[in-house]
């Protein structure tokens, strides 16, 4: 029986824009975007970056919301109970499984990234790494603060459990406080602090000039050139496109759930169309161009193109937490820069990461009428247990499978999903009716044909393409060092087994609905 109590609201329209934004602004555009622009061609990277932000990004910002806000008058926080409103149909409910499955995996993983972030902002103020010489030795630093080597620098996985422990309690004691005096009000903190954090190191790297006056071409100006310069030639590569198409969907976090979730607080006659335009700017405003003024032009400014775009490829995590580093220790009051860099990513992490725990959240009060305190301690107890896999088994792998499934896979047919059912099956000009309702601005018409053809037949060719190029070489093991294969398998069947327990919820829920 779902409980009568007043459902949840936002506190005012800038926090929930804040929030949004929030959920949005993370990790992905501070660490994810410099590594994918510069491992793909750089400025070429950013021609089908734009196009997907127009014909995929925007038009399912827009979407969420609408769906959101639609099931959010029908008290249902989470996808099932969404699409069971859009389609009367015993299954819709069952395709809903998949935004609390894409949300939560990440969320398993990416507290943990998070938790570094927190880690490494108190080795910069305490100067823990400086006097690191080398780009190897920083990077043992990390791998040894990651457990995945012995290193003279740490004792094992001990600090990094630590940090995680505290980043973990600070995540649910948010979720914990509900959404306007948890989320809205981290939001309302982090999101300004963010920002402000961003420019100075952007003025500090865009000051930076030349480091070394002996190799001119190791400039800031030739690091943002890197990133500026489209090369024509390399956009007849597929690799660039499903790549700029992937972090369009990561970095907005579209394909998640979670616009959904916070969507769904919100006041039925209460604007979406501007909302979503604003939080879908704020994102790139952040990502272009405050997250492509640090990472990437710093590195160039020090090692080089060639080098950087080495960095970049080596590791999702290198050219943040081993080049900056680096970086850190040669520039005056580094240890203050470098603290305000880590700090950064964590505010951009934790208002993402509590956006992956809503939608759960949201499932157990709003289908099973659980106190918030309870939902928010069910999902804390699973995230808890499973975070230990991703922290003890990352060298071998953990965590890029989930990634690889939930944070580029999954998405991307959730997506699909979701437009199928409101542009189709619900129907476009409901759909339209629904997501302009109330609107403080009307959505360009043009984008009802985006939205209704063009962006369900480009996320099935991204799908159909990924799956050939990416997905399939992956579940075949290929490429894979062998001494990590059961690891990868260990990765799969607990995330089968949070689907199907996703799947056994639902079910639970409607049955004892029908009971009532
Ligand atoms: N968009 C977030 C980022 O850029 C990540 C995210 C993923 C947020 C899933 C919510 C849900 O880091």
């Amino acid at each position: 029986m779902p409980n009568n109590n007043e459902r949840e609201q936002w506190g005012s329209r800038i926090g929930l824009i804040l929030a949004v934004a929030g959920n949005a602004v993370g990790l992905g555009n501070f660490l994810r975007f410099p590594v994918q622009a510069a491992s793909n061609g750089g400025g070429a990277f950013m021609i089908p970056y734009f196009i997907f932000f127009l014909i995929l990004g925007i038009p399912l910002m827009w979407i969420e919301w609408g769906i959101g806000r639609h099931g959010g008058k029908f008290r249902h926080g989470s996808a099932p109970g969404m699409f069971d409103m859009l389609w009367k149909n015993k299954a819709a409910k069952y395709f809903g499984a998949l935004g609390l499955f894409v949300s939560t995996i990440i969320m398993i993983y990416y507290t943990y990234i998070e938790s570094w972030t927190l880690a490494y902002s108190f080795f910069s103020i305490t100067k823990t790494y400086f006097g690191l010489e080398s780009f190897t030795e920083m990077k043992n630093f990390l791998y040894g603060y990651q457990g995945r080597i012995e290193t003279p620098y740490f004792e094992g996985i001990t600090l990094a459990y630590l940090f995680m422990l505290i980043t973990f309690f600070l995540n649910f004691w948010v979720l914990y406080k509900g959404i306007s005096k948890g989320i809205e009000k981290l939001a309302k903190i982090a999101m300004p602090a963010l920002f402000i954090f961003a420019v100075i190191i952007a003025i500090r790297v865009i000051t930076l000039g030349t480091p070394d006056p002996s190799i001119p071409e190791n400039s800031v100006s030739n690091g943002f050139g890197f990133i500026w310069n489209p090369d024509f030639s390399k956009l007849g590569d597929p690799k660039i496109w499903l790549a700029a198409a992937g972090q369009i969907f990561f970095t907005l976090s579209v394909g998640m759930g979670t616009i959904h979730a916070y969507a769904s607080y919100v006041k039925p006659k209460d604007d979406i169309t501007l909302s979503g335009l604003s939080t879908s700017t704020t994102n790139e405003f952040a990502e272009v161009v405050l997250g492509g003024s640090i990472a990437i032009p710093i590195a160039v400014a020090f090692f080089g193109i060639t080098t950087t775009t080495a960095m970049a490829k080596g590791g999702a995590f290198d050219l943040g937490f081993a080049s900056m580093p680096l970086v850190f220790e040669r520039i005056p009051f580094g240890e203050f820069f470098g603290f305000l860099w880590f700090l950064l990513l964590f505010f951009a992490g934790i208002t993402s990461s509590v956006a992956m725990g809503q939608p759960v959240v949201a499932l157990l009060e709003d289908e099973f009428g659980m106190s918030r305190r309870k939902a928010v301690a069910t999902l804390g107890a699973v995230v808890l247990v499973s975070v230990q896999l991703v922290i003890f088994f990352l060298k071998f792998g953990f965590l890029d499978e989930m990634d690889y499934w939930a944070g580029t896979f999954g998405l991307v047919v959730f997506a699909l999903i979701e437009t199928i059912l409101f542009m189709w099956v619900f129907g476009a000009d409901k759909a339209w009716i629904e997501m302009n309702d109330g609107g403080d601005i009307r959505i360009p018409r043009i984008f009802y044909y985006i939205m209704k053809y063009i962006t369900p037949v480009v996320l099935l060719i991204v799908m159909i393409w990924w799956f050939m190029n990416d997905a399939l070489p992956i579940l075949m093991l290929k490429n894979v060092d062998p001494v990590n294969v059961p690891y990868i398998w260990g990765a799969r069947i607990f995330m089968l087994t949070i689907l199907l327990a996703i799947f056994w919820l639902i079910h639970t829920a409607w049955k004892k609905r029908e009971m009532n």
